[in-house]
């Protein structure tokens, strides 16, 4: 799958733009804050319906209009397959694909898919656990829009519990209805936690693939989940009872602090070289290399499961790595669509740029 063309409308600082991809490595050069980052975002948006990170959809559209329009050319396995997103400021988005409006976006996930890189992504590593917990709950429902639907289900009932919580404080009498809520969470979680255990176990051969392929680096890789309120050594059968156990062990606790401290949405991920945490003792670029690839390995993951090749988006990746490094990231891709930005066409080797397709970025406008 890749993109072949796209055609912007009103998109960040973009008034116009229409541009064609090659298949290969697309390189966006420019000095700063002239749309580099903003283009890679309109592929990512116009591929996974969703802007990136912490963007408002509202903030896509140019300062000053109310609408903005995306409209991407994909090749696809099943044909070309066009795909339009209308934004407005005071409505909410429209798709159309194929010139056909699409309501549930769930459908289109298995068709087109992006995979995005930013330094921003580094917090991945070291931010909290909370966006380590994000990273899977995002790849894994999109590849399963079902696990969305438990997840979600699953913050509902906590959201009851700890308000329950709470009112206990001052009416103990309300405690036996905590059981219902109780049951509830430790059935979603236990279907929860099965789905990333499910899927780390797919995808963590990968990750240290990508990690060693990288790194060149001998040191053992682990990656580790870290359940919170059970040991994972019992057998998954038990895992209910497991989990229903260690809710009513941390009630007293949980009463005293008004929120629920065990269960899927206190878990964590650890990654450990050398049987160090890379969070606390990694140096920045080893915590680059490794969040790059997480990165190529959700796409490898992606592309396993659903034959679908999804589109590498590579933003300011290159600085900070060695030239050895740079040239492993950008030579591992040879089949694939990548866009890669950077300020300076120096840090791509040159036998690398070659077969590349160069676009130079200049105030929100596009030339070769
Ligand atoms: N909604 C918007 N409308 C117009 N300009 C925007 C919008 N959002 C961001 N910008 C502008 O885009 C520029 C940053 O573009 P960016 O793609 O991040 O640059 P870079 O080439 O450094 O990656 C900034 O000047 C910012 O003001
Ligand atoms: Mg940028």
């Amino acid at each position: 799958m890749h993109l072949e063309k796209l055609r912007l409308f009103n998109f960040r600082n973009f008034k116009e733009l229409e541009a064609g991809f090659s298949e290969g490595l697309n390189v966006f050069f420019g000095d700063n804050a002239q749309g580099k980052t903003n283009l890679l975002e309109a592929i990512y948006f116009i591929c996974n319906l969703r802007p990136m990170r912490a963007a408002k959809e509202q903030h896509l559209i140019l300062f000053g209009e109310a609408n903005a329009y995306l409209k991407g050319f994909f090749s696809t396995s099943s044909g070309p397959v066009d795909r339009e997103v209308r934004l407005s400021i005071s409505e909410k988005k429209k798709v159309l694909e194929c010139g056909v409006e699409k309501k549930r976006f769930s459908e289109l996930f298995w068709q087109i898919h992006a995979v995005f890189f930013s330094p921003d992504d580094l917090s991945l590593i070291k931010g909290r656990p909370a966006e380590r917990r994000r990273f899977l709950d995002l790849v894994i429902s999109r590849l399963k829009p079902q696990y969305g639907r438990y997840l979600a289900e699953y913050n509902r009932a906590l959201t009851q519990r700890n308000m329950l919580l709470k009112q206990l404080k001052h009416n103990r009498t309300l405690v036996s209805a905590l059981e219902a809520w109780d049951d509830q969470i430790s059935e979603l979680g236990v279907v929860i936690l099965k789905a990333r255990r499910a899927f780390l176990e797919k995808i963590e051969p990968w990750i240290k693939k990508y990690y060693i392929y990288f790194s060149r680096d001998e040191r053992p890789l682990d990656v580790k989940y870290v359940n919170s309120a059970f040991s994972e050594d019992i057998p998954p059968d038990s895992f209910r009872e497991a989990f229903s156990d260690a809710l009513r062990k941390s009630l007293p606790e949980d009463l005293k602090s008004g929120f629920t401290r065990v269960g899927p949405h206190r878990d964590d991920l650890n990654f450990l070289l050398g049987g160090r945490d890379l969070r606390y003792f990694g140096s920045q670029g080893e915590q680059r290399t490794l969040c790059l690839s997480l990165k190529f390995a959700e796409r490898r993951i992606f592309f396993e499961l659903t034959g679908i090749s999804p589109i590498l988006l590579l933003d300011d990746a290159l600085s900070e790595l060695d030239v050895n490094r740079r040239r492993w990231i950008l030579e591992e891709d040879q089949l694939w669509q990548v866009f890669v930005t950077t300020s300076d066409l120096n840090a791509i080797p040159g036998d690398v740029l070659k077969r590349a397709s160069v676009y130079k970025i200049k105030a929100g406008t596009l030339g070769r």
